[in-house]
């Protein structure tokens, strides 16, 4: 067979191979095969050395035009087996715009966030700063710098869960007065800020306790602060929060850290002070304590009591929300339970 002949042949037949081949490893081996150095053209170019010197142009010229015709084929199918490819990724991926996507569930914040920021909001635009402390508190803040030594009787106000002897959870945000009051100057003006945050306590539960809970702590120190301060500011902040016609009233009490001491009552948003369940027919709801700083906690923390004094309070978000919607169980706070929780979404 001539090579003319013979070259025809190996087009026809691989020409054929490469139109029908369907992936890209296959069309890769028959390249391989046909056009490397061991293939069959390379094997036909080598042979010419035995042709007659005035055959070999001719016969070279035509095994190149093969060679190039055969790999022009290739590539032709080539591009169309990676168009393949393609064409089926995208058929696959299809995303059709049209349909209804996944409805996003927007959660609300919780009912007692919600009040701790109505509360900070209130008080900011009373020019006080918010500040949070640790969790985890020094017994040195938590109690000593608050008048509470070691081994006084009023740390039984407050079952603390102890961490060692000189760590604790916290069981109140007052801390927070004496650590910013060791820091404040004076010199930039008076010290006006809330504290709001989680304490702890060794209670046992049950629909009035939780041994978790949230308290927002108020401090005012600067000269001349007198009981008439602390009691305009509650009332703004109780009208604030239970309406416009609410009053308040101070009875005496007890705190370590403040001299004199008072817990404060509402009068009832309900009944307006004429007697329900909700005020146990008293008129009056128990909402917070408060007092002026007592001159220990000025004097540990490095301020001269005699310049500057005072007033600080403690008030329970927790008690607030259930007073303000009616909720009977403190722990409805801390379940996590949605049908509970959503019922305050803000969206209303
Ligand atoms: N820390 C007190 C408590 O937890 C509340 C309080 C704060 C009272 C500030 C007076 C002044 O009971």
């Amino acid at each position: 067979m001539d090579f003319q002949t013979k070259l025809e042949q190996l087009f026809q037949q691989n020409n054929e191979r490469i139109k029908e081949v369907d992936s890209l490893d296959d069309l890769n081996q028959i390249r391989v095969q046909l056009l490397g150095k061991k293939g069959p053209i390379t094997s036909v170019l080598r042979g010419m050395k035995d042709l007659a010197a005035d055959e070999r142009p001719k016969v070279g010229a035509f095994a190149n035009k093969i060679r190039d015709e055969l790999s022009a084929a290739i590539e032709t199918r080539k591009a169309q087996l990676e168009q393949a490819v393609i064409d089926a990724k995208l058929a696959s991926e299809t995303i059709d715009v049209t349909l209804p996507g996944d409805p996003v569930v927007a959660g609300t914040p919780h009912i007692i966030i919600q009040i701790m920021d109505d509360l900070e909001s209130f008080f900011m635009g009373m020019g006080y700063q918010v500040l949070s402390g640790p969790e985890v508190e020094e017994d040195h803040y938590n109690f000593e710098m608050m008048n509470i030594p070691k081994d006084h009787p009023a740390r039984d106000m407050q079952e603390t869960f102890y961490i060692n002897n000189e760590l604790l959870m916290r069981s109140q945000t007052s801390p927070m007065q004496a650590r910013t009051m060791e820091k404040h100057d004076f010199s930039k003006g008076p010290l006006k800020m809330i504290s709001p945050g989680v304490v702890y306590r060794r209670d046992d539960d049950d629909a009035t306790h939780s041994h978790q809970f949230h308290q927002m702590e108020g401090l005012v120190i600067d000269k001349h602060i007198t009981m008439a301060d602390l009691k305009g500011t509650l009332l703004a902040m109780c009208q604030h929060v239970f309406g416009a016609d609410r009053t308040i009233r101070l009875r005496p009490s007890y705190f370590p850290f403040t001299e004199p001491s008072v817990e404060v009552d509402v009068s009832c948003f309900r009944c307006g002070g004429k007697g329900c369940p909700v005020c146990k027919y008293t008129g009056w709801i128990e909402v917070l304590g408060a007092g002026m700083v007592h001159p220990n906690v000025l004097r540990a923390a490095k301020i001269d009591a005699d310049v500057y004094g005072g007033f600080a309070f403690g008030l329970g978000p927790d008690r607030f929300a259930m007073l303000k919607y009616g909720i009977d169980d403190i722990r409805s706070f801390y379940t996590d339970d949605l049908r509970f929780l959503t019922q305050f979404s803000q969206e209303g």
